[in-house]
C-alpha cells in the first residue's frame, strides 16, 4: 500500500556565515496510513528541523530543503505557498512542544480555535461555536463556554495543550506531527496527554510522527521508530525488533542510560560525548566514530549507509555485528573482534 508520507533524501540545510550545513542529512523516511512513527534523539540532532521542514515551516532565508516530500502521492516541496497554507492546519497539523508559544496571547481559546476553523472548514456563525464546544470536550475539557472566553494564560500547561490539540483536528487530519508534545509538562500530564493523542488517532484514523527523546514514550506509542543522530536515521526498526535487539552502538547506548530498558542487548556502558556540532561534522566520516575512540581508526567504515539487516530492521553501522559485551564484569564494555 503506499504510504501517506514518504521523504526521500530529505536535508535542510542552514546557511552559517554563508556556508549551508545538513541540520537534517538525506533522510528516508515513510509513514503508513494510521502508523505512528517515533523519531527519537538527543537534543539537537534535527528533529525540529526535520518537523519543520515536512510542515514548509523553515526561514526560506536562512534554510534550504533538498530531497523529496510525497504526500498523499502529491509532492509537497513544490507547493505554492497558498497550497502549503492549505495543508497545513488541515490534512498535515503540528503540535508544538511548549503550547504557549504555539498559541495568541491575546485571543481566547474559543476565538482561535474557531479561527482554525474558518480557514479550514465551510462552517459559518453558530456552527463554528458548536464545534469549538464539541472540539473541547473532545480533548477533555471541561465546561467548554467558560474556556470559550479564557486566555492562555489563565489555563495550565496540560490544559494548553489539550487546545493545541484541538486546534491540530479542526479538519480531521491525515497526519499528526507532534513535537516533544509532552516534555514541557509535568509528569503526570505527560501520560494523559498521550492518551489524549492515542484516542484521537484512533478517532480520526490519523497517521502520527511522535518526536521525542523519551524510549518510554516510544514504547508506549509507536509502531516503528527512526533513531537519529547527527542529522541522519542511525537505525530503523519496529519498536519490538528495537527494543528486543537494538543494533547501532548509539541505540544501545540510549537504552543503558534508561534503566528501565536496561535488556542483557542493551548492557552497554553509556557511551560518553555529545552530538557533534552539526557545523563541523566530517561528512565523510561515520559520525558515531569520536564517540568510540577505543576501536582503531580503520574498524570505522567511513560514511556507513543505512542498511536492511532484517526485514524492515536498518542500521548505519557496517560492524554491528561484531560488537560483544564483557557482562560479567557488571559495567558492561563494549569491544570489538577483529574481522
Ligand atoms: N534556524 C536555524 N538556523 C541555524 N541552525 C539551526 C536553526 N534551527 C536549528 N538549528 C541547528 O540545527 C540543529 C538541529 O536542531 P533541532 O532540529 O532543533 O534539533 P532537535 O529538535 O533534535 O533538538 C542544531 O544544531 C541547531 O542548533
Ligand atoms: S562504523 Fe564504527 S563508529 Fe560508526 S557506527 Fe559502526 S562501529 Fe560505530
Ligand atoms: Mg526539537
Amino acid at each position: 500500500m503506499e504510504p501517506l508520507i514518504e521523504l526521500k533524501q530529505l536535508s535542510t540545510l542552514f546557511n552559517s556565515a554563508g556556508d549551508y550545513y545538513a541540520a537534517v542529512d538525506e533522510v528516508s523516511l515513510s509513514i503508513g496510513n494510521n502508523e505512528t512513527v517515533a523519531i527519537v534523539g538527543e537534543s539537537g540532532c534535527g528533529k525540529s528541523a526535520l518537523a519543520l521542514a515536512i510542515m514548509g515551516l523553515h526561514d526560506e532565508r536562512t534554510t534550504r530543503i533538498t530531497g523529496e516530500i510525497s504526500f498523499q502521492g502529491e509532492p509537497l516541496l513544490q507547493q505554492s505557498l497558498a497550497q502549503l497554507n492549505r495543508l497545513r492546519g488541515d490534512a498535515i497539523s503540528l503540535v508544538f512542544q511548549d503550547p504557549l508559544t504555539a498559541l495568541n496571547p491575546l485571543m481566547t481559546v474559543g476565538q482561535q480555535i474557531a479561527e482554525n476553523l474558518q480557514l479550514h472548514t465551510k462552517l459559518t456563525g453558530e456552527a463554528i461555536k458548536q464545534r469549538v464546544y464539541q472540539l473541547l470536550e473532545q480533548v477533555g475539557l471541561p465546561q467548554p463556554q467558560r474556556l470559550y472566553q479564557q486566555y492562555p494564560h489563565e489555563l495550565s500547561g496540560g490544559m494548553r495543550q489539550r487546545v493545541v490539540i484541538a486546534i491540530a483536528i479542526v479538519n480531521n487530519p491525515a497526519l499528526i506531527i507532534a513535537d516533544e508534545p509532552t516534555t514541557a509538562l509535568d509528569v503526570t500530564i505527560q501520560a494523559q496527554i498521550l492518551t489524549l493523542l492515542q484516542t484521537i488517532k484512533a478517532d480520526y484514523q490519523s497517521s502520527v510522527l511522535l518526536i521525542t527523546h523519551d524510549l518510554g514514550v516510544v514504547a508506549e506509542m509507536a509502531d516503528r521508530v527512526a533513531v537519529m543522530y547527527a542529522g541522519q536515521i542511525v537505525e530503523l526498526a519496529t519498536v519490538d525488533a528495537l527494543f528486543k535487539t537494538p543494533h547501532h552502538p548509539y541505540t544501545r547506548s540510549l537504552f543503558a542510560s534508561m534503566p528501565q530498558f536496561n535488556t542483557p542487548q542493551s548492557q552497554l556502558r553509556v557511551i560518553e560525548g555529545a552530538v557533534p556540532s552539526l557545523a563541523a561534522v566530517d561528512r565523510q566520516a561515520c559520525r558515531f566514530a569520536p564517540r568510540i575512540p577505543w576501536l582503531p581508526a580503520h574498524a570505522h567504515e567511513s560514511n556507513p549507509p543505512l542498511r536492511e539487516v532484517s526485514p524492515g530492521h536498518y542500521v548505519r553501522c557496517t560492524c554491528w555485528r561484531t560488537f560483544h559485551f564483557r557482562e560479567e564484569e557488571g559495567n558492561a564494555d563494549v569491544i570489538h573482534t577483529a574481522q
